[in-house]
């Protein structure tokens, strides 16, 4: 097998052959492939390629650098692309589509959760970032200063973000479900001195607190100089005078001229914060250049219509909150470089009734919509026997879903139902740290297979391996490593390279590989299926949970000495965490006192604990059931087993147990599920 070690650039001739291994972009070609044999034999030309579509205020001098992990002794890795580059961001996304004529054009449909609509215009989205960039400067942020935004998707949101990134600051989303905990985290992190907040927000058909949430976070020792509020609610809130800034007071007022600088392509973009296998999340480093490249060409490849002729009337919506990563690409970077119109939507899909995306697809058109298996399947929950005849969804021409692989039965659904049988489906396989889509089908397919993320995307290349680095036959499980990683990939860890290096680049040193976490097998046409993490991170709802950060929270509990977090199957969530608990004596002690009257008491632990965990990280972490056992079973070193627990709780063989160091655990835990289920029966 060939592996690429880079830097390509000094090498002399673009090889134009198709490498050999069976996941590479294009062992499918078709016509959506824009010049594949080019985009498999010179990654790096493919790349450059792509950022010209970009406006460079001076061009790069050379395209890519990468300085590997290893061999021995190992550093951590160096990845640049476009280095001499220098560009603005924001500009890219709004200024040139004004300057090349398309200021009339629509950037953002939003529709908030009350039903409250604004049509955003790209000359309206320049003045309103130009305004926000100015406001940001009066309150002391230059470039390289870090801002953390805890907003709902609301157009402020991609205002502020798009200015941070116009003054070469930096910042982090937080998404609005995580608690003052997770968000005081991030806020320490980041050193961040500003932090951009609301009111509130809506969600589920009511107003939530938001600024309560975020004073929390901030209260005591931070580096936050100023907290800058949206007005979304009208609720009151606390104010901390000189602190507290009114965006109405500070943006509203703020000059809508702003001339921007240009900056170095490897400038700091964003920190986006993700589950390890560690109780602390990892913020990743994503930079400028390489970023947006691949963003606004993969989004360009994968959602914009075929024929550039027709683009004006594509209509997207990412439906992900504007603080994952899935949206950071694909509702504001990617969409916003290719000038494209979309939609955001503030609220939950199902108020004020389950049909609400429905109607949001029909009142603006839209033709390509990207959201997460978990909603498909809540979709298929609500409406079986498919879309009811007074909602009109014909304007869809393609269908997207990441966050984890979805069952075959709720893509047939997907697709009958939203893409009238025909549409096609792109199952994209990324992560936060590659930036941007890595698997994908082309839409362009001839046909499309269920609930498989398939093969790279031009440009890119992966691998499933075995240990050694050495690529499994069709049918066997191994580990998904990227070989060729686009120009989108998280350079760092915030403050942390040690743990860059570690987490993804330390198991493949000898080989150059970029370990995914993920497990996956080979077809026999060379296609990925994706099986899931292979470490402790759990995928709820397309969500990345740690299981350790979650046991973390429960042992911070008083009633609790020990828990271990196991994910088990669900029909709507595709996976539900089940926390095994062992309780402190005492506790214990009383919860089986009144369990021998009740089940009430053993109830109100898992209630007290799963409160808890949505206090600790937020609701999104709770467990769907709490298991109070007797102890939990672990390896010789002290490891838990949590495959082990999954197994117990779905009553799946759990193979051999004999080298554990607590072999007896299990005869507690199986007793323990037995009660549980007669109690529920
Ligand atoms: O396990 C994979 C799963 O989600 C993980 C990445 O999570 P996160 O960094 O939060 O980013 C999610 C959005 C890009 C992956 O390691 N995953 C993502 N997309 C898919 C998937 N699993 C199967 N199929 C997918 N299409």
């Amino acid at each position: 097998m060939t592996t690429h070690h880079f830097p390509v650039d000094q090498h002399p001739a673009p090889q134009p052959t198709p490498l050999p291994g069976p996941l590479r972009p294009d062992s499918n070609p078709n016509p959506t492939d824009s010049n594949p044999t080019r985009s498999n034999g010179d990654r790096v030309a493919f790349w450059a390629e792509a950022a010209r579509e970009l406006d460079w205020e001076q061009p790069w001098h050379t395209t890519h650098t990468f300085e590997p992990a290893g061999p021995q002794p190992l550093s951590v890795p160096k990845i640049q692309w476009f280095a001499g580059g220098r560009l603005n961001v924001a500009v890219n996304c709004v200024d040139r589509h004004v300057a090349a004529g398309h200021g009339a054009r629509t950037a953002l449909y939003f529709e908030g959760e009350p039903g409250d609509r604004r049509a955003i215009s790209y000359a309206e989205l320049q003045q309103e970032v130009c305004r926000a960039a100015n406001a940001l400067t009066a309150l002391g942020i230059g470039k390289g200063d870090r801002v953390v935004i805890y907003l709902p998707v609301i157009p402020e949101t991609i205002i502020i973000t798009l200015a941070v990134a116009r003054i070469g600051a930096i910042h982090s989303l937080v998404f609005g479900g995580f608690s003052a905990e997770s968000l005081r985290f991030r806020v320490e992190d980041t050193g961040a001195k500003l932090l951009v907040t609301s009111d509130g927000q809506y969600r589920r058909g009511s107003t939530v607190e938001v600024k309560t949430t975020a004073d929390a976070a901030v209260a005591g020792q931070s580096a936050i100089e100023h907290v800058l509020v949206v007005r979304r609610t009208g609720s009151a809130i606390d104010w901390t005078p000189g602190r507290d800034r009114w965006w109405h007071d500070v943006v509203g007022t703020a000059s809508d001229v702003h001339a921007a600088e240009a900056f170095d392509a490897e400038t700091p973009l964003f920190i986006m914060y993700t589950s390890g296998t560690t109780g602390k999340p990892k913020g990743l480093l994503h930079t400028s250049g390489g970023y947006l490249t691949q963003a606004a060409q993969s989004f360009r490849f994968l959602f914009s219509n075929p024929d550039p002729a027709q683009r004006a009337a594509d209509v997207h919506w990412c439906t992900a909150d504007l603080a994952w990563v899935t949206a950071h690409t694909y509702e504001i970077y990617g969409p916003l470089a290719n000038g494209a119109s979309q939609v955001i939507y503030e609220g939950t899909p199902n108020v004020p009734d389950p049909g609400r995306h429905f109607e949001i697809i029909e009142r603006y058109g839209v033709t390509s919509y990207y959201t997460a298996p978990t909603l498909v399947r809540a979709l298929m929950g609500w409406f079986p026997d498919g879309i009811p005849a007074h909602h009109n969804v014909s304007s869809i021409r393609l269908l997207g879903t990441v966050g984890e692989a979805i069952n075959p039965a709720a893509w047939q659904w997907f697709r009958a139902h939203l893409g009238a049988g025909t549409a096609p489906v792109v199952d994209t396989w990324w992560q936060s740290e590659t930036g941007a889509a890595v698997l994908s089908p082309r839409p362009g397919d001839a046909a499309f297979k269920p609930g498989c993320a398939s093969r790279p995307l031009p440009g890119l290349s992966a691998l499933i391996v075995d240990d050694d680095g050495v690529q499994v036959p069709p049918g066997v499980h191994g580990s998904l490593v990227l070989d060729g990683p686009g120009p989108g990939m998280a350079r760092a860890v915030w403050g942390n390279p040690q743990r860059y290096l570690d987490s993804y680049w330390r198991q493949y040193a000898a080989q150059g590989y970029f370990l995914t976490g993920d497990g996956a097998k080979y077809d026999d046409d060379g296609h990925a299926w994706i099986l899931g993490r292979t470490d402790d991170v759990l995928n709820v709802s397309g969500h990345r949970l740690s299981s350790i950060e979650i046991e973390s929270a429960l042992v911070s509990h008083p009633l609790v000495v020990e828990a271990g977090v196991a994910s088990v199957a669900d029909p709507l969530t595709g996976h539900a965490i089940v926390a095994f608990v062992v309780l402190r004596p005492e506790a214990a002690s009383a919860a089986a006192a009144a369990a021998a009257s009740s089940v009430n008491a053993v109830r109100s632990v898992s209630e007290i604990l799963r409160a808890h965990v949505a206090q600790q990280i937020g609701p999104i972490a709770k467990p769907s059931a709490v298991v109070v056992v007797p102890d939990v079973p672990k390896t010789r070193s002290g490891k838990i087993l949590r495959r082990l627990l999954s197994q117990l709780y779905e009553g799946a063989p759990t193979g051999d147990t004999a080298s554990l160091q607590n072999a007896t655990s299990i005869a507690g835990i199986t007793a323990a599920l037995a009660q549980r289920k007669k109690e529920t029966a």
